[in-house]
């Protein structure tokens, strides 16, 4: 048997983080900066990363350096001005440190013996967040991996919901009743793909979504989900949710969020509002109003790691009256007890879907006590007017057309002669820019999101005449070929 290196204070105990942490600094130094990508395709990342992946002896610092190297140097560099396909957000450096902290201390928010500050500081840090979104008092929440995973709390929380006060029908003891198919949810026709993702895992089915039609802005229609539920109700079908959105993927349109807010409660629907990317807004001074109706809400998504510039993952699920948890409420005698959540013990568990759980919440709050309000909303009114730069810039352009007028950091237009497909496509390839693609109403468009504060709009008018310029090569190569 060959003989084993010794293990001990290299890779445990809080003395020797600083070697690896000053690793990784050499090694985010020397990550390229000129591109926002290589342009390496699936097949040239294979061969290059073709090692063995558990070496029977583990190799050395440098080597490891090497190694890391080729992979920052074929990652997207979402700090570069150039990076601007999706809601990938350079990140905040006070927000890297706290990363850090919390994964050296790798407190679990799934009991109190494993996390005691953490948990204490998570709820303080919720609670602000409710009151930032104008909820009740009763309000509270937990932290989540992500939009897709808020939105499906707030579908789960709902769906028990409704069936407890429509039916008497108690979902946690008796799973699903036999008619449960009737339940519908209401959002928009542009509104996150996570509602249908939702609807599935929640045994509903796809035919559980309902799309209202939006206007020109790509809002929903107030008088359409009027319309929409009076002809659910006359199918004898069940409108059960409807989940508004402030700040959609694609657009940055805000639903009417205040006329929803109002149907929802004239018809009993429990009103989601999916603000994963729009709730930074209400940072801000100048725009918070625009998600007024949102403190109406029976439940919201905020995600963090999007126009709060935080390393994934990052996100939080508030519900209004936070009593609504039970629903989905489970002790483990290793874990929590009721005996001691009576006796005040914070008990985090059971209002959340997982059960070993990241400190997300430190990364927030670090940035926050760093930036202060004033400055961090500042950062995101920086989000609106780059947009409206780039959109003041698409419409004066004979050669592009714009969607819509954007409402925060998203841009969608198209090159009138066509290839809205193939320039993003030729640009990741080439390696001078990363910008999104999407579809429009059956047609094909490109797409800028917005997430980086630093970036200014002569950065944008730039990268807006490469696209032109590479309408133009792809078009004329196009007509020589014909
Ligand atoms: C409006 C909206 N909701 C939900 C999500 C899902 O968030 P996540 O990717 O964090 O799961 C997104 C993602 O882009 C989004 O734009």
């Amino acid at each position: 048997m060959p003989e084993i290196e010794p293990f001990g204070a290299e890779f445990f105990g809080s003395g020797g983080y600083g070697r690896w942490l000053a690793l990784a600094e050499q090694v985010l130094a020397e990550a390229p900066r000129a591109q926002a990508y290589s342009g390496a395709t699936p097949e040239s990342l294979a061969e290059l990363l073709d090692g063995e992946i558990c070496p029977e002896r583990g190799i050395g610092m440098a080597a490891l350096r090497q190694r890391l190297a080729s992979i920052t140097a074929n990652s997207i560099q979402p700090w570069h001005p150039r990076t601007a396909a999706h809601l990938h957000t350079p990140v905040l450096l006070p927000a890297l440190a706290a990363e850090a902290v919390l994964a050296a201390l790798n407190q679990s928010m799934d009991s109190f013996d494993q996390a005691p500050a953490a948990s204490v500081l998570e709820q303080k840090v919720l609670h602000w967040l409710c009151r930032l979104a104008g909820l009740p008092q009763a309000a509270g929440g937990t932290f989540t991996a992500g939009g897709t995973q808020s939105n499906y709390m707030g579908l789960l929380l709902a769906r028990d919901h409704f069936l407890k006060r429509e039916m008497g029908w108690d979902a946690r003891e008796m799973g699903l009743p036999p008619d449960a198919g009737r339940m519908r949810f209401l959002c928009s026709e542009v509104a996150h793909f996570s509602v249908e993702k939702s609807a599935i895992q929640l045994g509903l089915g796809l035919r559980a979504v309902v799309k209202v039609p939006c206007d020109d802005g790509f809002r929903m229609r107030t008088e359409a989900l009027r319309a929409t539920i009076a002809a659910l109700r006359a199918e004898g079908l069940w409108p059960a949710v409807v989940v508004a959105t402030a700040g959609t993927t694609d657009f940055g349109s805000i639903d009417p969020l205040a006329e929803i807010a109002g149907i929802a409660k004239d018809e009993g629907l429990w009103l989601h509002v999916d603000a994963a990317y729009g709730g930074a807004l209400l940072l801000t001074q100048k725009h918070a109003g625009r998600l007024a109706g949102v403190e109406r809400a029976d439940s919201v998504t905020m995600d963090f790691h999007k126009a709060f510039f935080q390393p994934i993952s990052c996100s939080a699920f508030l519900l209004a009256d936070e009593r609504r948890f039970e629903t989905i409420r489970v002790y483990a005698d290793y874990l929590n007890t009721e005996s001691r959540e009576a006796e005040g013990i914070p008990d985090l568990v059971t209002r959340s879907v997982l059960t070993t759980r990241r400190f997300d919440a430190l990364k927030l709050w670090v940035s926050l006590q760093v930036l202060g309000r004033a400055r961090f909303g500042a950062m995101v009114e920086k989000l609106v007017m780059l947009a409206e730069s780039a959109a003041d810039w698409i419409d004066a352009h004979p050669a592009l057309e714009l969607l819509a007028r954007p409402e925060f950091g998203a841009v969608v237009f198209r090159f009138r002669a066509g290839m809205n497909e193939e320039i993003p496509r030729v640009l990741f390839e080439q390696g001078r820019a990363v910008i999104g693609h999407t579809v429009v109403r059956g047609a094909p468009c490109m797409k800028l999101t917005l997430c980086n504060p630093v970036t200014e709009p002569a950065d944008l008018h730039e990268l807006l005449c490469a696209i032109v310029q590479c309408g133009e090569a792809l078009t004329a190569a196009a007509s020589v070929a014909d």
